[in-house]
């Protein structure tokens, strides 16, 4: 089977140039001017930009958590974002109380058996850290997991103690497996939660008083100093203001083997947004918090500097209105306290049109740098770099043909995601995926699903680096 598109304008973390790309067998077999279409299937590509497709280094389907469960399931979310350009994503299979590791990844699997339409991976969240799961670690890049995730919050629930996270980051080190950390101190956000509780402050905004930027500061200093002790690789997700960047910029200044992700909320949503009088601020609680406009620059300036390497969207979504017509309760589980409404924002779907147009189009970012921070480095980070994150010889044929004059106003109204509202709602975009084609296949054409439930597939992943 050969596809040949003609006339693009192929974007790579490096380089920008006019090309036809041939593809054979899924895989990209030849790039050069003028080359031949006997016997391919030709898309004409001319005035596109054709691009790696995107990979969401950071996402929770069909996840339990907060007392219910998010709205999106493989089959939604992956569906969302074929439509938004992401071509694979990395998924966060959670441990559960009593379970081993490779049982988290197998419900995992279990959830999206037959829902499948873009590739994707697993990360192992642990949450029971016994002797036993961190002596597991080394076992999982057996399974194709070459990342492994361990939170420094939720008390009483996913935290582990740091004593647990050395020890974890010794076995990942040794296995070659990358060390993620959710950086919050878990005990003081607790403390913080308990007497903001207890003193009857109760609505959304009050989530914030509990997610101190300081202590969000000092979780990462401290998973940066233990990953410098330790040598274990570590990436930082959902990085979300200057104090813990600073940290990420001081240990990468020192040499250390660590990088940061943020994710595109933290550039968009304030923490005035959750400080609105009623219970609309529910719909941003996520952790960490959303923050400031200054923070959201400095986020800006850090992608452009090579502070923070990856841009995801921590996609985990639950519905402001849940619990009724049979939809999953969601954001309204925290009405009468703030500490119950479950934590998580939607965006799978506009992580690329959104960074596109914000980062690009206003010349905060370059076009390889937007390419970079939205796919190749999260398939270097994860493990799966060539064979996704680029358009190579040999490579994945994930390509996006990108339009960069076609308009669209984000919305819930026309949004692929199962959710009842959007971070970037009434949000005027240039610049949109017209085609989104994975190992060869077109996905997503025009606005119209091409493939079956099914299609995407499990990516091997191994061998992660710090970029
Ligand atoms: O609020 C968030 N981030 N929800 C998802 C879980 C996590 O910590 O990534
Ligand atoms: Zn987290
Ligand atoms: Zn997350």
């Amino acid at each position: 089977m050969k596809t040949i598109i003609k006339n693009g304008t192929v974007v790579t973390a490096s380089d920008t140039f006019k090309a036809d790309v041939l593809i054979e067998d899924g895989k990209v077999s030849l790039i050069g001017q003028n080359l031949p279409s006997e016997g391919a299937e030709v898309i004409d590509a001319a005035g596109m930009l054709l691009m790696p497709g995107g990979i969401d280094p950071h996402t929770h389907l069909d996840m339990p958590f907060g007392g219910t469960t998010t709205t999106d399931d493989f089959y939604t979310g992956q569906t969302a974002a074929a439509f938004g350009g992401t071509t694979c994503h990395v998924d966060f299979a959670l441990q559960q109380k009593g379970q081993t590791l490779k049982q988290g990844v197998e419900m995992w699997q279990e959830k999206a058996e037959g829902k499948t339409i873009i590739d994707y991976g697993f990360h192992v969240a642990i949450t029971d850290p016994t002797e036993a799961s961190i002596n597991e670690i080394p076992s999982l890049v057996d399974i194709g997991v070459s990342s492994l995730k361990v939170f420094q919050a939720y008390k009483g629930a996913f935290m582990v103690d740091d004593t647990a996270l050395y020890k974890a980051m010794e076995k990942a080190r040794d296995a070659d497996i990358m060390l993620m950390t959710h950086s919050e101190n878990g005990d003081a956000i607790a403390l913080l939660t308990e007497q903001l509780v207890a003193a009857g402050k109760l609505d959304p905004g009050y989530h914030l008083d509990a997610h101190p930027r300081e202590i969000e500061g000092e979780a990462s200093a401290r998973a940066i100093a233990l990953s410098a002790v330790t040598g274990a690789k570590l990436y930082i997700v959902h990085m979300s203001c200057s104090d813990s960047i600073a940290q990420m910029a001081l240990g990468r200044d020192r040499g250390y083997n660590v990088m940061g992700e943020t994710c595109t909320q933290y550039m968009f949503k304030f923490e005035e947004d959750m400080r609105v009088p009623g219970y609309e601020g529910a719909k941003w609680a996520c952790g960490p918090p959303v923050r400031t406009p200054e923070d959201a620059e400095f986020i800006w300036e850090s992608l452009r500097n090579t502070t923070l390497q990856t841009v995801a969207t921590d996609h985990c979504s639950f519905n402001y209105e849940g619990g009724v017509d049979g939809k999953l309760p969601g954001k309204e589980l925290g009405k009468d306290g703030w500490h119950k409404i479950p934590n998580g924002i939607p965006g799978i779907e506009d992580r690329m049109p959104v960074m596109y147009h914000n980062g690009v189009n206003s010349g905060k970012i370059s076009l390889n740098r937007f390419v970079a921070i939205t796919s190749t480095n999260a398939a270097k980070a994860m493990g799966m770099y060539p064979q996704k994150g680029t358009i190579a010889i040999g490579s994945d044929a994930d390509i996006v043909v990108w339009d960069p004059n076609k308009e669209h106003t984000i919305s819930a109204k026309t949004h692929h995601m199962n959710v009842d509202y959007n971070a970037y709602e009434g949000m005027q975009v240039k610049g949109m995926p017209v085609r989104t084609i994975i190992r060869g296949t077109t996905v997503v054409d025009n606005g119209k699903l091409c493939v079956e439930k099914g299609f995407g597939k499990y990516v091997n992943r191994k061998n992660p680096v710090i970029v």
